[in-house]
């Protein structure tokens, strides 16, 4: 009989990723199907929950055609935190979701406030902020905006919620992702029915909050049609993208912290309470290992804006090979500083630190003299500035982490890797495995089906880490005079 090999799929934002994993962490294949992303207005974002499930299927569908004898013992999920996903009482999508990076709801953000009582009685029923990225505001959107689409909703989902559904016909969401929804107390794990209530919404439209690791569904004969999976093939609770991220470089423990560059660029660090910033300014989720939660910055456009970046600005290297290798090269062959240009990457607004969804992008000193090299270079330390704006934070939680985990676009390029370090002024690592999130929801499914009795031990069978790379004393004191240069930019992000 075949091995037996555990299949991770990430529904994210750019594409849907899937990978096989062997019992003893090896990554046996891999299959990626690209998504779009619709923006019918400047901050808005929108996907449409049936190109995720048709994505899902290509991805699986390729992967299983360089496996064709691979025997799929279990199935884990993970996807985009917070977008909606609208669904009518006969299951139907309603309308397309709106993303965790859609900027619209700032007056339903303070409506939630308001009917809440207050940002401090929110914070205490749900740990967290009302940010627009989150799912409750686009809720009340749906209310405000569409009210007859908002007559037809009979349940609110998440991504990878949504396609375990059409995978499996089982409705349910696990801790880690119920948490980004602004409807979910991480602190108590259930539903906050006192939210719920001072805003006018029934509980009803939730599903059941079931274990990230728990087989939670088996394949249908629909789903194993589209995915070329075996019927009764078990599907696991699975976990938001940040979690199965995290668990997939082994932070699952405190005193681990992690920075990942996906669309969007995150750092965090897991801690064994719900701890909340008095502040609000990072959020508080649960992670997908019981008893752990973890406190997350987030920078909405971070490969996001290097991606943006290449498309628009540097379009003529669409058909080179490896085109953002590139533009790496060209912006190492500038000095730190990028001779006074500066990128501040809020082309969607910004949540952590500046919770403000009206800011906007903004290349500052230009001159004649700068090159796309200049410019490409500052992309890559705005981003790298906005995600320090983030570990500072940690570090005034009192959560100074003494390294960073890398993962994502910024942990493969060793010009990256040694940025982030310099920036950062802390050492960073990385792991064996490169596959991030869809790694994360592997391991889920591997203690899913019983091969590691819990997530810490498949952690521990399958993760190794890299040496450390330490920052450059000289340079980080260069970069800390430069991130100062980068924060006293921002006004130039303010829309008039
Ligand atoms: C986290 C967030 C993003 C998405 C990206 O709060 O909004 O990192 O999860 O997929």
């Amino acid at each position: 009989m075949a091995e037996a090999l555990f299949l991770g799929l990430d529904v994210g934002t750019s594409g849907v990723k899937a990978i096989l994993v062997s019992p003893t962490g090896a990554v046996e294949g891999a299959a990626t199907a690209p998504l779009s992303m619709d923006m019918p207005r400047p901050g808005w974002a929108e996907q449409d929950p049936e190109a995720w499930w048709q994505a899902s299927g290509a991805a699986i569908r390729g992967l299983l055609a360089q496996r064709a004898a691979a025997h799929v013992a279990a199935v884990g999920i993970s996807g985009q935190m917070h977008s909606s996903v609208f669904l009518d009482r006969a299951g139907a999508v309603i309308r397309p979701a709106l993303l965790w990076c859609d900027g619209r709801t700032t007056a339903e953000c303070r409506e939630i406030v308001a009917k809440a009582g207050g940002e401090a009685r929110l914070r205490d029923l749900v740990c967290n902020p009302a940010l627009e990225g989150f799912t409750l505001p686009k809720v009340l959107w749906l209310r405000n905006q569409e009210p007859a689409a908002f007559a037809r909703l009979a349940t609110v989902l998440l991504a990878k919620d949504f396609v375990r559904l059409r995978l499996t016909g089982t409705l349910a969401t696990e801790p880690s992702d119920a948490s980004g929804t602004l409807m979910f107390d991480p602190a108590r794990l259930g539903w906050s029915s006192e939210l719920l209530d001072a805003v006018g919404l029934p509980l009803s439209l939730l599903p059941p909050v079931r274990g990230s690791s728990e087989v939670l569904g088996r394949v249908t004969a629909q789903g194993a049609a589209l995915t070329g999976l075996a019927t009764g093939t078990p599907v696991v609770g699975g976990g938001a993208d940040n979690a199965c991220g995290a668990a997939g470089v082994g932070a699952i423990s405190p005193g681990e912290a992690v920075a990942s560059w996906g669309t969007s660029g995150t750092v965090l660090a897991p801690t064994a309470e719900p701890r909340v910033d008095p502040t609000l300014r990072a959020h508080t989720f649960c992670h997908i290992l019981p008893g752990i939660w973890y406190v997350m910055g987030v920078v909405l456009s971070a490969g996001g804006a290097f991606a943006w970046y290449r498309e628009q600005i540097a379009r003529d290297l669409a058909a080179a090979d490896q085109p953002e290798d590139r533009l790496v090269e060209e912006a190492a062959s500038v000095p730190p500083g990028a001779e006074g240009v500066t990128f501040l990457p809020y082309l969607q607004g910004e949540r952590t630190p500046h919770r403000d969804a009206s800011l906007r992008a903004a290349f500052v000193g230009l001159s004649l003299a700068h090159t796309r090299a200049h410019l490409t270079r500052a992309v890559l330390e705005g981003v790298c500035f906005a995600l320090r704006d983030c570990v500072t934070i940690l570090q005034e939680l009192g959560m100074a982490p003494s390294y960073l985990l890398l993962t994502g676009g910024g942990a493969k390029s060793p010009f990256i890797r040694r940025l982030q370090a310099d920036v950062y002024g802390l050492p960073v690592t990385t792991v064996n495995r490169e596959e991030g999130p869809a790694y994360g929801a592997a391991l889920l499914a591997a203690v899913g089906a019983g091969a590691f009795p819990d997530l810490p031990s498949a952690v521990r069978g399958t993760l190794a880490r890299a040496p450390l790379i330490d920052a450059d004393a000289g340079a980080h004191r260069e970069y800390q005079r430069l991130y100062q240069r980068y924060r006293a930019c921002l006004s130039a992000a303010r829309f008039p």
